[in-house]
C-alpha cells in the first residue's frame, strides 16, 4: 500500500482528509513543517506528500525547498493543499517543484483522481530512473573494460615489438660487451707488465746500486713498449667506459620502453624519448640506413612518455622495413604554432599505394610476413595519439618514400 503523507497546521483538516484517504493508503499525519521533514526522512518513506501553504514556522514552500535541496527526497511528489484560488502562491509553488494543487476544502473525486495520478507517474519516473542507472551503470563498466582491454593491447604490442627486436637488442647490448671483455684482457697483461716494473724496484733480490736497477727497468719497458701502452690504455679505458655506459644507456632504455601499466601524465622532454628509441631500435636499421636527426628547440610536453616512445618505435621500425637496399632515415622536430609540436619520420624507402593509404591505420593491416609484422603498430600508435590530442599523417609517394607526421599539443590533455 503506497504511503501519504499529511500535512497541516489544522487538526481538523488533518483528521478529515487522513479518513478520506486511509480506505485507500496508509496515512501518516504531520502537524507542522518540522514535523513533516522529520517524518520523511524515516520508514516508511512517504509516497506522496499533500502539503498545506500556510502554516506557522516553516511553511509549506520552506518544507517544498528542504525536500528538494536533498536526493533523498526531492522525487516525492508534492501536492500543496491552498486554503483559497490565489494565483500567485501556485505559481511560486510550481517555480518550486510543486507536483500540483488541491484547494481547500478538498473534495474526495479530485483530490483521489488527482493523487493517484501523481503516484502513478512517480511509478514510471522512479522505474526510469532506476533503468537509467543500471544502464548507466552498464556503460561505465563497459567503458572500463575497453580500457583495460585496451591497455592490454597496448602492452601486448609493445611486448611482441620487443620481441622482435629482441635478436637487435642482443646484438646491440653483446657488441660492446665482447670489446669491453677483450679490452679488459689487454689491459690485464699490461697490468702484469707494470706490475713487473715495482716489483724490480721494491725487491731487488741481488741487492744492487739505484743505477743498476734504473738499467733493468728501462731494459724492461723497453722490452714491454712502454710507449704504445701508455698511448694505449687510456684509449682502452675511454672504450671500457664507453661500452659500459652503452649497455647500461640500452637497458635504461628499454626499461622506459616496456614499462608496464605506466600511464602517468608528465611533462616530458621529445627528444629523450626519441633517443632512447632510436637507441632500442638502432640495429633495425643501423646497416642499411643512414640515420639523420634534425631536432628543432622543443619545450616540454604533457604526455605519456612510455606510450608515445611505442608510436615513435613504430614508425622507425616501419620506416627501416619499408628500405630494402641502402637508404635514409631522417627525424625531425619542430615547434608549430598551434602550441603543438611536431615529430616527423621520414624514409626514402617503398612507398605506399595511394589505393591502400586509408588501410594502413585499420588493426592487423600488415604487408609483413608473420614474426616480422602484426598490423597493431598504425592503429595503436592512432589511438595513443589521439588520446594525446594530436594527429597523425601520412604522405608517401610509391617508389620514393614516406613520411609520418605526428602533432601533438604542448598543453596535452590530462584525462582518459
Ligand atoms: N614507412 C612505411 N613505408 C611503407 N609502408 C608502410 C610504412 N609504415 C607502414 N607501412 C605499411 O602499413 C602497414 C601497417 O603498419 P603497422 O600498423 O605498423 O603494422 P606492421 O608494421 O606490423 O605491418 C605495414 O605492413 C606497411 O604495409
Ligand atoms: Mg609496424
Amino acid at each position: 500500500m503506497k504511503v501519504i503523507l499529511i500535512v497541516d497546521d489544522n487538526s481538523t483538516n488533518l483528521r478529515t482528509l487522513g479518513e478520506m484517504l486511509r480506505p485507500f493508503y496508509r496515512i501518516r499525519l504531520a502537524d507542522s513543517g518540522a514535523e513533516a521533514l522529520r517524518i520523511v526522512g524515516s520508514q516508511p518513506q512517504p509516497d506522496l506528500i499533500l502539503l498545506d501553504v500556510m502554516m506557522p514556522g516553516m511553511d509549506g514552500y520552506e518544507v517544498l525547498r528542504q525536500l528538494q535541496a536533498d536526493e533523498a527526497t526531492r522525487y516525492i511528489p508534492v501536492i500543496f493543499v491552498t486554503a483559497l484560488h490565489d494565483e500567485d502562491s501556485e505559481l511560486r509553488g510550481f517555480e518550486l517543484g510543486a507536483a500540483d494543487f488541491l484547494q481547500k476544502p478538498v473534495r474526495s473525486a479530485i483530490a483521489l483522481s488527482r493523487i493517484r495520478a501523481q503516484l502513478d507517474a512517480k511509478e514510471v519516473r522512479d522505474s526510469l530512473r532506476k533503468s537509467n542507472r543500471t544502464m548507466v551503470s552498464q556503460m561505465e563498466e563497459g567503458a572500463r573494460q575497453l580500457e583495460v582491454a585496451q591497455m592490454q593491447l597496448l602492452q601486448s604490442e609493445k611486448m611482441a615489438s620487443i620481441g622482435q627486436l629482441s635478436a637487435g637488442i642482443a646484438h646491440e647490448i653483446n657488441n660492446p660487451i665482447g670489446f669491453v671483455a677483450s679490452n679488459l684482457s689487454a689491459l690485464a697483461r699490461y697490468l702484469q707488465d707494470l706490475l713487473a716494473v715495482a716489483a724490480l724496484c721494491a725487491e731487488n733480490p741481488g741487492g744492487r746500486d739505484a743505477e743498476a736497477i734504473l738499467a733493468d727497468v728501462r731494459a724492461h719497458l723497453r722490452r714491454i713498449d712502454f710507449d704504445f701502452l701508455r698511448e694505449d690504455v687510456s684509449g682502452l679505458v675511454a672504450e671500457t667506459r664507453d661500452g659500459v655506459d652503452r649497455v647500461r644507456q640500452i637497458v635504461a632504455d628499454l626499461k622506459g620502453f616496456s614499462h608496464s601499466g605506466d600511464s602517468e601524465w608528465v611533462w616530458a622532454d621529445v627528444h629523450a624519448g626519441l633517443d632512447s628509441t632510436l637507441n632500442i631500435a638502432r640495429n633495425e636499421f643501423k646497416y642499411h640506413c643512414k640515420l639523420v636527426k634534425e631536432y628543432g628547440e622543443l619545450p616540454h610536453i604533457r604526455c605519456i612518455p612510455s606510450q608515445l616512445n611505442q608510436v615513435f618505435m613504430n614508425l622507425v621500425v616501419n620506416a627501416a622495413q619499408a628500405i630494402e637496399g641502402e637508404g635514409q632515415i631522417t627525424v625531425r622536430t619542430e615547434c608549430t604554432g598551434d602550441n603543438s609540436v611536431q615529430v616527423s619520420v621520414s624514409d626514402t624507402g617503398s612507398g605506399i599505394d595511394p589505393d591502400k593509404l586509408s588501410q594502413i591505420f585499420e588493426p592487423f593491416y600488415t604487408t609483413k610476413p608473420v614474426g616480422k609484422g602484426t598490423g597493431l603498430g598504425l592503429s595503436l600508435s592512432w589511438g595513443i595519439v589521439e588520446r594525446h590530442g594530436g594527429s597523425i599523417k601520412v604522405l608517401s609517394e610509391p617508389g620514393k618514400g614516406t613520411t609520418f607526421n605526428v602533432r601533438l599539443p604542448i598543453d596535452g590533455p590530462t584525462g582518459g
